[in-house]
């Protein structure tokens, strides 16, 4: 699997809870291609798979509102935005940057552009930006990014992302959203602890890539210490918390009996000093 298709498959998780997502814009890019891909994944990986994505959708969707409402609009900075729509599911005061591989992202800007033309979504501040953040310098990200803030405060997300990249990009990352963001401005992240490496469902999802990587898409599988949002320079962790316990808050029908049967991913919360 390469990884834009990992964008296709969990926009399209969402789009199948859309009640619990609250993303009732995912749908939008759902195709056969994909649809052809999960049944497999839930099959050899993990039945939950779709729910813990859309609960992960939730958190942050929930976060953002709060944020932008208090604030009175800003500015959203989607780090490796694969096809999010939280653009249009939050405030339509907030401005959106939008940042993943150029392939990506010239292909997410064709079909909203011709979504919006349609009506089928409404209008909103959207720039949309092709940084490779392996191959990019943190002065090259500061120096493209930092022109296309217009309002303040921003609120940073990196989503499904942090587990393709090593950890040298990944502090990369950090330094450059602490020199983007002014004091109180918000980063979510998400990301594996490292005790997954444990579970079969984690070795189940190395090896379902491992066994359909027909382009050598090569990527890391990162995880990442909870001591390690502790201590970013510059944030102070606000909240962490995990899909386990995010499905008893918005998805309490459908119990999860333990947390080591599923990609229990952790969602963290961090507001810069
Ligand atoms: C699993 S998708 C998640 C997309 C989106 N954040 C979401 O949660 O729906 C991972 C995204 O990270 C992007 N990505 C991975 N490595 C990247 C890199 N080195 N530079 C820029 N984007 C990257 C991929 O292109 C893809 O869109």
């Amino acid at each position: 699997m390469q990884i834009h298709e990992t964008a296709f498959v969990v926009s399209t998780y969402r789009s199948y809870f859309e009640e619990i997502s609250k993303d009732i814009y995912a749908k939008l890019w759902n195709n056969e291609a994909t649809d052809a891909l999960i049944p497999n994944i839930l099959e050899s990986i993990s039945k939950d798979e779709a729910i813990l994505h859309s609960l992960r959708n939730r958190f942050f969707y929930e976060r953002m509102i709060s944020f932008f409402t208090e604030n009175n609009g800003g500015t959203l900075i989607n780090f490796g935005s694969g096809f999010s729509m939280y653009q249009f599911l939050i405030n339509d005061n907030v401005s959106t940057i939008e940042i993943d591989q150029k392939d990506i992202i010239e292909y997410k800007k064709e079909r909203i552009d011709d979504w919006i033309n349609q009506g089928k979504l409404p209008r909103r501040e959207i720039r949309y930006t092709a940084i490779d953040f392996n191959q990019s310098t943190e002065e090259e990200i500061i120096d493209t990014l930092q022109p296309l803030i217009k309002k303040r405060p921003v609120f940073i997300l990196v989503e499904g992302v942090l587990f393709f990249l090593t950890s040298k990009t990944t502090d990369k990352l950090f330094r450059v959203f602490n020199r983007l963001q002014n004091q109180g401005g918000l980063v979510g992240s998400v990301s594996y602890l490292p005790e997954v490496k444990e579970t079969s469902v984690y070795n189940r999802l190395l090896h379902y890539f491992d066994s359909n990587n027909n382009t050598n898409d090569s990527f890391n599988h990162q995880t990442i210490t909870n001591s390690f949002y502790k201590n970013i320079e510059g944030y102070l962790l606000e909240e962490h918390i995990d899909e386990f316990e995010l499905a008893k808050i918005y998805a309490p029908d459908n119990i999860i009996k333990s947390k080591t049967d599923i990609l229990n991913e952790n969602m963290y919360i961090l507001r810069k000093s």
